[in-house]
C-alpha cells in the first residue's frame, strides 16, 4: 500500500516522539513491502512564530491532500499565561479538526499488567480495565459562539449540537461496542443540559439498530468517579466534545502514564493520529517524553486503513517493551532509557520479531537489541 502521510509534529516534545512513530512506520513499510512517504510542514505556537498563523495554509494543503495526517503536540506556555493573547497555538489544533471534518475521537484506554503498580490508583481497581472513549470532536461548547462583553467583565461560550452530529459519532461508538464486550455508556449531564437530553433521545432511539449492545447512561460527574472508582466497568464510553476531553485525561492515570495514550480522530474523508498529551514544554529536548502514545497513535493509523496485522506488530512489540521496563523516566524511573532508545527497541523488535534473544545492555549505547 502507498501511503502518503503529512507529518504535523508541532512544538514541545512533539517532534521527539513524532520522529520514533516515524521510524516505526518505516520499519512496517520495509517489512511488508508497502511504500510510506512522510512531508512536514508547521503547526501550533511554531507555526504562529514562523508565519503569525497557527495553521497555516501550506499546512491545512498538505493535510487536505495527504492520505493521513500524524500529529505531535502543540501548546507553548507564553501563550497560556496571556489572556490577552489573540491568536492561540490550540486554535490551530481547532481548526484543522474543523477543516477536515474529524467528528469522532477515538481514545483507548488500557491497564497493562506489567504497570498496574505504575498507577497511583490501587492495583485491583485498575486490573482489567480495556475502554474506548469515543469523543465527539467537532460541536458542542467547543465550537458554539463565544462572547465578550464591550468591558470585558462578561463572557459566553455557546453549547449546542444537531441530530445529525450526534448520530455519526454515535453509529462508530456502536459499531465499537459489537466488535468488543457490547456495552456503551453515554456519559452525559442531562439533568441539567438541554444537549444531553438530545443526546440521550437521540442514541436511545439508535438503541434498536444494535440489539445485541447493552445501552446505558451516567451523569458526568458521577462518570468521573466511577473512572477511578471502578474503571473496569466500562466498554465503550461515547460522550461529547468537552466531557471527552475531561474524562479520557482522567482515565490516562489508569495507565500509569498519560504518556501511553493514542487517539485516532475521524471524519468522513479525513483522519488524523495523535497522541492524547500536550507539548509538555518542561521535557523539550531531554529525551525523556515517552514516545510510546504517539507509536501507538501510528499503529491506529495502520488499523484505519485495514492494515491490521502491522498494527498488531506495532502493538505487540509497544508491549515487549514495556514488559521488559525499556520505557521512559515516566514509568522507569532509573532504568536511563530515552525517548531514542525505547524507539529503536520497538523498531530493532519489529524488524526482528523471531529473535529469541534481546541484549537489552545494548540499548542505551545504541547497538542493535537483538543478538
Ligand atoms: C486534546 C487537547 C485539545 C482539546 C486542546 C489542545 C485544544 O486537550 O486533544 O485533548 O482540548 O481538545
Ligand atoms: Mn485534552
Amino acid at each position: 500500500m502507498n501511503l502518503h502521510i503529512g507529518v504535523l509534529s508541532g512544538d514541545g516534545i512533539g517532534p521527539e516522539v513524532t520522529n520514533q512513530s516515524i521510524k516505526i512506520l518505516t520499519a512496517i513499510a520495509d517489512k511488508y513491502q508497502h511504500t510510506f512517504t512522510f512531508q512536514h510542514e508547521l503547526v501550533g505556537a511554531i507555526a504562529i512564530d514562523e508565519t503569525g498563523n497557527p495553521l497555516p495554509q501550506k499546512t491545512l494543503n498538505l493535510c487536505l491532500e495527504a492520505d493521513a495526517v500524524l500529529f505531535g503536540a502543540i501548546g507553548n506556555p507564553k501563550y497560556d499565561n496571556n489572556p490577552a493573547a489573540k491568536v492561540r497555538p490550540e486554535q490551530g489544533l481547532l481548526a484543522l479538526r474543523k477543516a477536515l471534518g474529524l467528528f469522532a475521537n477515538i481514545r483507548p484506554v488500557k491497564a497493562y499488567d506489567t504497570l498496574l503498580d505504575k498507577s497511583p490508583l490501587k492495583k485491583h481497581i485498575i486490573q482489567d480495565t480495556d475502554i474506548v472513549i469515543y469523543r465527539e470532536l467537532t460541536g458542542g461548547i467547543y465550537f458554539g459562539e463565544k462572547t465578550l462583553s464591550e468591558d470585558g467583565t462578561a463572557a459566553s461560550d455557546l453549547c449546542s449540537y444537531s441530530k445529525t452530529e450526534i448520530e455519526r459519532v454515535a453509529h462508530l461508538a456502536f459499531k465499537a461496542a459489537q466488535s468488543r464486550r457490547k456495552k456503551l455508556t453515554l456519559v452525559d449531564k442531562a439533568n441539567v443540559l438541554e444537549t444531553s437530553r438530545l443526546w440521550r433521545k437521540v442514541v436511545t432511539a439508535m438503541a434498536s439498530q444494535y440489539p445485541d449492545v447493552e445501552l446505558d447512561f451516567l451523569f458526568v460527574d458521577n462518570a468521573a468517579m466511577q473512572m477511578v472508582l471502578n474503571p473496569s466497568q466500562f466498554d465503550v464510553i461515547l460522550t461529547e466534545n468537552m466531557f471527552g476531553d475531561i474524562i479520557s485525561d482522567e482515565a490516562s492515570v489508569i495507565g500509569g502514564s498519560i504518556g501511553l495514550l493514542a487517539s485516532a480522530s475521524i471524519g468522513e474523508k479525513y483522519a488524523l493520529f495523535e497522541p492524547i498529551h500536550g507539548s509538555y514544554p518542561q521535557a523539550t529536548g531531554k529525551g525523556i517524553a515517552n514516545p510510546i502514545a504517539s507509536i501507538l497513535s501510528a499503529a491506529m493509523l495502520l488499523d484505519h486503513f485495514g492494515l491490521l496485522e502491522e498494527a498488531e506488530t506495532v502493538r505487540d512489540a509497544v508491549e515487549r517493551a514495556i514488559d521488559l521496563e525499556i520505557c521512559t523516566p515516566d514509568l522507569n524511573a532509573h532504568g536511563g532509557y530515552s525517548t531514542e532508545n525505547v524507539g529503536t527497541f520497538i523498531e530493532d523488535f519489529i524488524e526482528n520479531v523471531d529473535a529469541l534473544h534481546i541484549n537489552t545492555g545494548n540499548i542505551k549505547v545504541g547497538q542493535s537489541t537483538i543478538i
